[in-house]
């Protein structure tokens, strides 16, 4: 059976745009594939927290993850930082990784110039990441548009270790949805929406409740020729709530416009808000019932304990390949 895996760093709130880039599309595929799904704690860790409210928000997600339809029967669900030997395993493809290739990520770019003190963490968090994927040897990794690199880069750093070392790691794809690739910050909608932005209006949280999430959409950044079309280069606000609403609904854009015809943007923005309100005031209900349950130690027990096996395994074999250790 093929792999599947995909990871949410624990940074900020738990977006409607991580539900849709990652979680939708591992739920969809969870029947068919061997699934594995992690919190990226360590992630987190590359650029500054608060100890506790990282610590509180890693068990949230976890109950996220299952409110908002990842089977525990059907995935291993684990803490990235319960598993050692992914760090241990990153450090051994740090060093067969050329520093021009890990900074010429768009995100530590990015995020590097936002912060002239940022971490040596920072520029190796994609390696972390190839780790967290090649150990498992996943076939398929779920993800948004903005992490596709990362996931090219996981599998550039595989394919030169085979070919150094001998055939160590099966070549991972990223898994890019269709629609819902890059959902926009509702304020900007030229920008992702973001968990780490200083944009609360602009972003939905999926632990916003049903008012909150009611007034960001009908505040959301539109045009003024009050015509619903997809175009989003020249209506980006526009195209977002479409891209939202396709991809919550299971609907193609097209029917979403067909339905919406004849509607002013007031109209409009009350449709989408009542979708998006809905299916998360419904994942939240789960949510409620999950966290106050005693079932998320035991899932998690039996996630770090496979994750764990077979990293060890990779680990060693990586180790046996390196000439390193007895
Ligand atoms: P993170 O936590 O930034 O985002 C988690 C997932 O959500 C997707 N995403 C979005 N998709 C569509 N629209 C958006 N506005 C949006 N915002 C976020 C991201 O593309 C991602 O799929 N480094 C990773 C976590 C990670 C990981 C991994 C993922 C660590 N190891 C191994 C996959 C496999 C990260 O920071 O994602």
């Amino acid at each position: 059976m093929k792999k599947i895996l995909t990871g949410i760093k624990p940074t900020g709130d738990f977006t409607l745009g991580n539900y849709i880039g990652a979680i939708k599309q591992m739920v969809k595929m969870q029947d068919e594939y061997d699934s594995y799904i992690f919190v990226a704690d360590l992630h987190a860790l590359t650029i500054a927290q608060d100890p506790k409210s990282l610590h509180d928000r890693i068990k949230k997600f976890i109950a996220m993850y299952i409110a908002c339809g990842i089977d525990p029967n059907k995935n291993t669900i684990y803490i990235q930082s319960e598993n050692e030997y992914l760090p241990a395993m990153s450090y051994l493809l740090e060093c067969n990784t050329a520093y021009g290739e890990a900074s010429r990520m768009i995100q530590f770019k990015e995020k590097s110039k936002q912060n002239a003190n940022f971490s040596v963490g920072l520029l190796t968090y994609p390696i972390l990441m190839a780790a967290d994927i090649i150990y498992l040897d996943a076939d398929l990794v779920p993800v948004g548009i903005d992490q596709k690199q990362h996931v090219e880069l996981a599998r550039d750093i595989a394919d030169r270790f085979n070919k150094k070392y001998g055939e160590t790691f099966k070549l991972p794809e990223p898994l890019i949805s269709e629609v819902g690739v890059k959902i926009k910050d509702l304020k900007d909608p030229t920008k992702k929406m973001s968990k780490s932005d200083d944009s609360p209006q602009g972003v939905i949280s999926m632990f916003d409740d049903k008012d909150t999430i009611i007034k960001k959409i009908k505040g959301a950044t539109t045009d003024s020729d009050n015509e619903i079309r997809f175009d989003e280069e020249n209506k980006p606000g526009i195209s977002n709530l479409l891209n939202i609403t396709a991809s919550l609904t299971d609907k193609s854009v097209d029917d979403i416009i067909l339905e919406c015809n004849g509607m002013g943007y007031g109209d409009f923005k009350m449709y989408v808000a009542d979708i998006v309100a809905n299916k998360i005031s419904s994942i939240q209900e789960k949510y409620n019932e999950i966290v106050n349950s005693n079932q998320l130690e035991d899932i998690l027990n039996k996630g770090k304990e496979k994750s764990r096996e077979l990293a060890k395994a990779k680990f060693e074999l990586m180790k046996e390949r390196l000439g390193v250790g007895r």
